[in-house]
């Protein structure tokens, strides 16, 4: 039996913690540092890679990291200079997300399409160029931001605010010294994630998130208010394509150059005129694409991570899909992205059987669940229709109580 090691502590942390549980194989799921509805809390914090390797190496643990920083900080190196399992990219590898001008760099140099773009040390460079195109543009932080590092424009006078914010007024601290200035592209947007082992590929169910706070996709970018899965608009066509021209291309290319990328690749497409481009590349699952695709899987995501980990994707068999839909509605704290209050007692109901209630900025303090991070729960519900899914998360939502709760009130309905 294996013990299993969950690195991080939001939604998908725990999404993945629940389904790791559920594995035949699996008799112990510890959380680092988890939140007020994780398995087994360990108190160590995901900068802090030595501890982690300590836990690991004295539970004989294998261990799936969700966020980016401790990927980017080099955790999968440490941990296999020490021979210790882990799912995940290596630091050289994880430049695919932590530097968007190396991935713009990485896209052009194997022909992966993607707007067009140029890179930026410079403030005043940078507004010359927004003058000279001729076409609305965003301006993205280089580094990470936590998701929020994008500023999508509207006009002249929009981009050189964003520029002067990020290069000037250190808005993303030091992930803001340099930035991409790119094409705005429209269209649909769609999640695209996969499982790789270096070699392979193997896409997981398609999802689409919701990055704006409100409804209609208006204010400002968020981590993502909610996502379903199946998205509709990625048929098996399109996924082909996403998958030979943009994963495939993406994953040769990383073994070329030397750093080929074991763990979650997640491609962030826009379909703009049938054609598939690349938004932004994450090293990682979506967060909260991951609740509604792990609420779909049926079968074992730690014997796949596994495998993925010692490059034997190849011979796992497909992965098996629930045919049922998916949604996950996130609640959080009125003021998010923005300020926010956090202590505030949380009650959660008994849920349905086909929903399940992900925590990501809560914690337990004398025997009490309060809130303390900006996206709080992810109400997460299976449907034998999108609508039924829809139906049931909304139920949970509406029943779930605190003082300031939050949410978007139509999470799917485009799909609808
Ligand atoms: P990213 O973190 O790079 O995925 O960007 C966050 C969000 O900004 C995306 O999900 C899109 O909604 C939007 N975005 C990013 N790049 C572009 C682009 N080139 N054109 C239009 N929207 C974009
Ligand atoms: N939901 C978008 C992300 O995880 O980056």
């Amino acid at each position: 039996m294996a013990s299993v090691l969950v690195v991080g502590s939001g939604g998908r942390e725990h999404a993945l913690a629940w389904r790791v549980s559920q594995s035949d194989v699996v008799d112990a799921v510890y959380t680092a540092p988890g939140n007020g509805g994780t398995p087994n809390n360990i108190p160590i914090q995901p900068d802090d890679i030595r501890g982690l390797a300590d836990f690991a190496a004295e539970r004989n643990c294998f261990t799936i990291v969700g966020p980016e920083a401790p990927l980017a900080a080099g955790i999968v190196d440490t941990f296999a200079e020490r021979g210790l399992g882990i799912f995940g990219p290596t630091k050289a590898a994880a430049q695919l997300e932590s530097s968007k001008a190396w991935a713009k760099g990485f896209m052009g140099r194997h022909r992966i399409r993607t707007a067009r773009s140029a890179v930026f040390d410079d403030a005043s460079d940078a507004a010359e160029y927004v003058d000279s195109v001729d076409y609305n543009v965003v301006v993205k932080a280089d580094g990470l931001a936590a998701g929020k590092g994008v500023i999508v424009c509207s006009s002249v006078q929009e981009a050189k605010d964003a520029i002067r914010s990020m290069m000037e007024q250190g808005r993303f601290g030091g992930a803001g010294k340099r930035i991409v200035i790119e094409e705005r592209l429209s269209g649909v947007e769609a999640s695209y994630i996969a499982m790789c082992d270096g070699r392979v590929a193997v896409p997981m169910a398609t999802s689409q998130d919701h990055k704006r706070i409100y409804d209609n996709d208006e204010g400002p970018n968020t981590g993502g208010m909610g996502a379903y899965s199946p998205a509709p608009h990625v048929d098996a066509e399109m996924a082909g394509t996403i998958q030979t021209e943009i994963v495939d291309r993406t994953l040769s290319g990383m073994r070329e150059e030397g750093c080929p990328l074991t763990g979650f690749l997640y491609a962030g497409i826009m379909i703009q005129d049938g054609t598939p481009y690349v938004l932004e590349y994450n090293v990682r699952m979506g967060d909260p694409e991951c609740q509604p695709i792990v609420m779909r899987m049926d079968f074992d995501l730690y014997g796949y991570a596994a495998a993925a980990a010692s490059g034997r994707l190849a011979g796992m068999p497909p992965p098996r899909w629930r045919p049922e839909h998916a949604v996950c509605v996130v609640l959080a704290a009125r003021g998010y992205p923005g300020a926010y209050t956090k202590g505030q007692p949380i009650s959660i109901p008994d849920t349905d059987a086909h929903t399940a209630v992900f925590h990501a900025g809560t914690a337990r303090r004398d025997g009490r669940l309060l809130s303390s991070g900006g996206r709080v729960l992810g109400a997460t519900s299976l449907g034998m229709t999108l609508r039924q899914a829809v139906e049931r998360a909304y139920h949970t939502a509406d029943d779930i109580t605190w003082s300031g709760k939050y949410y978007r009130r139509d999470i799917a309905a485009k799909a609808l």
